[in-house]
């Protein structure tokens, strides 16, 4: 059996460790900097998750709290994260858990990626929150452009039904849904700066208040569950 990273909270002496990270997994220009790490694990030091293997980083993971109306629409990554930096975006009382980074190296074993997120999911679902959505890149969308709009390229897909797209396939097997495109949204020569929204709908979500310490345990045990078939 492979030998999975252990994901853990992050703390601020692991922000050179996580730019590291950062730098051999984004293409040249896109990765987070010091400075940003260092705003998030201060603004919302239980947004940020690293996954370690062998006594390295391989992985992290960033997320913050805000209100969220699905009809209206994201505009940037930047304007979303306050320029990736959380302090003026986060807000602790948020019902949806917006995404801001996401990166396994090479070097990480298998399903690192997938593991990041599912910790993201756990805090949804042990503080009771709405939902999570994200801004996803398109990398492969500029082999495609000559032939289709970045919309047709979303719904096209291989014979086996899959998305043409790796980063897609990636958050669609961990259920998530595929919403609009989002122009503009991303620096990302790769995706044309094309980014996607991604959807995962709570499904323990429960609105009533009184209702909330009655759920949870069923809602941890299931998320458990759930984790253990998957992977
Ligand atoms: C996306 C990412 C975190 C996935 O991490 P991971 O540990 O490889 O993920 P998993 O092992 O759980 O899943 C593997 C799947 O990731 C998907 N994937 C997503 N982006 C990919 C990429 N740039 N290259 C290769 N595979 C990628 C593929 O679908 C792959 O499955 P497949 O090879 O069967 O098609 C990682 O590839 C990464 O850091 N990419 C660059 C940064 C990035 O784009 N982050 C997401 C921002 S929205």
């Amino acid at each position: 059996m492979v030998e999975k990273a252990r994901i853990r909270q992050a703390s601020m002496s692991d922000v050179a460790e996580i730019i590291h990270v950062e730098n051999e997994t984004w293409p040249l220009g896109e990765a987070a900097t010091e400075e940003m790490f260092r705003s998030r694990i201060e603004v919302f030091p239980q947004g940020v998750f690293v996954a370690e293997y062998q006594g390295r980083l391989v992985g992290v993971v960033a997320f913050q709290r805000m209100h969220y109306n699905l009809d209206t629409p994201i505009s940037t990554w930047r304007e979303a994260t306050d320029n990736g930096m959380t302090r003026a975006s986060h807000n602790p009382e948020g019902e949806t858990i917006f995404g801001i980074d996401l990166s396994a190296t090479p070097l990480a074993p298998p399903k690192t990626g997938t593991r990041l997120l599912a910790e993201v999911g756990r805090y949804a679902i042990y503080h009771n929150l709405k939902r999570g959505i994200l801004g996803g890149r398109i990398p492969n969308y500029r082999q495609y452009s000559n032939r289709m709009t970045p919309e047709e390229y979303l719904e096209a897909r291989y014979a086996r039904g899959e998305p043409l797209d790796p980063e897609v396939r990636f958050y669609k097997r961990a259920g998530l849904k595929i919403g609009r495109v989002i122009p503009g949204y991303f620096d990302d020569p790769d995706s044309l700066s094309y980014g996607v929204l991604l959807i995962w709908e709570n499904p323990f979500y429960v609105k009533n208040r009184v209702l909330v310490a009655l759920v949870k345990p069923f809602a941890i045990l299931g998320f458990h569950i759930y984790l253990r078939i998957k992977m």
